[in-house]
């Protein structure tokens, strides 16, 4: 729907038609994300995830708005060669899901190249983890979570037996992969700081790193949410999940020093502020029958 900025509150004008509103920016949050899911349906993945997005784009210049906020991924650095990860590392894609992170990247470059009116910041997301304080939102995978945490988080309400840990012979500190954690609502928050950043004149298409610049390794973040949620996980330690990188944490000194952004939350905040939401809905968002 186009609303006038001006009749905000009347969407319809005298003649009976949406006047047109200007947007200031737009955040581009969707797509599907399950790197399994990416592997057997590989063209769902490019058609909602790329078409997609150049039909957002185009709508968007459409209405004259050319500022973009965009979430990437830590997944287009691959298996890094090196920690932590800095936003000029080589990029390279492992899976279908990663590679149209990588390609919609590479489409707002070649945008930008092209028009110099358009502002974009593209946030690459390490691993996002908890929810809301309030516990009134919170993530509710569909199906089979692919995710670390969501897995925990259902074997903890009892929907699952027990965690699989896919490889414990990595060379880490206790054998298991380690990431850079990140709380969903420091992503928030790096969200907001990107959007005022749009504002600088020197932005262009500018990447940022957000995420803790913390490594955790998988039986340390079952070791936190266990005392956060006071319930037992078990686990069932299985080889290596084909595609996994061994260590992937951020660098975080661009967002810090030109988003004026750092995380504030550690894994016990994410850890009680996710099981806050668990608990309190244990079948996520829909009912009881819904989930079974
Ligand atoms: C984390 C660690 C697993 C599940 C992916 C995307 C990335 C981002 C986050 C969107 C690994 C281990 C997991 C399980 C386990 N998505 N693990 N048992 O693979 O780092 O990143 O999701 O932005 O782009 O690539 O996240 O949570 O799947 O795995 O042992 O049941 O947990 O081996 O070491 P990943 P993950």
């Amino acid at each position: 729907m186009l609303l006038s900025r001006e009749s905000k509150n009347s969407p319809v004008n005298s003649a009976g038609t949406f006047p047109f509103i200007r947007f200031d920016a737009v955040i581009h949050f969707a797509g599907l994300k399950a790197v399994g899911e990416s592997v057997s349906k590989p063209l769902l993945y490019h058609d909602n995830n790329i078409v997609g997005t150049i039909t957002l784009l185009e709508v968007m210049a459409a209405h004259g708005c050319k500022n973009l906020v965009f979430s990437s991924s830590a997944t287009v650095y691959g298996w890094p060669k090196k920690v932590p990860c800095t936003e000029e590392f080589p990029l390279s894609a492992v899976n279908p899901y990663g590679r149209t992170k990588l390609f919609i990247e590479e489409i707002c470059r070649d945008l930008r190249n092209s028009d110099s009116q358009w502002k974009i910041i593209l946030l690459r997301y390490f691993n996002p983890v908890g929810a809301h304080p309030s516990g009134l939102i919170g993530e509710d995978p569909r199906g089979t979570p692919n995710n670390l945490m969501p897995f925990v988080q259902q074997v903890a309400v009892g929907r699952g037996q027990a965690l699989t840990v896919f490889g414990k012979d990595y060379s880490t500190k206790d054998g298991t992969g380690v990431r850079d954690y990140i709380h969903v609502v420091d992503l928030a928050d790096g969200h907001i700081a990107a959007l005022k950043k749009l504002s600088d004149p020197k932005i262009g298409c500018d990447v940022y790193n957000l995420g803790t610049g913390k490594g955790t390794s998988v039986l340390e973040m079952v070791t936190a949410f266990e005392k956060a949620s006071g319930k037992k996980i078990p686990l069932q330690i299985a080889g290596r999940r084909p595609g996994d990188a061994e260590v992937v944490y951020a660098s975080i000194k661009k967002a810090e020093t030109e988003l004026k952004w750092k995380a504030k939350y550690g894994i016990e905040d994410m850890c009680k502020d996710q099981w806050n939401w668990a608990s309190k809905n244990p079948f996520g968002y829909g009912s009881l029958e819904s989930k079974k």
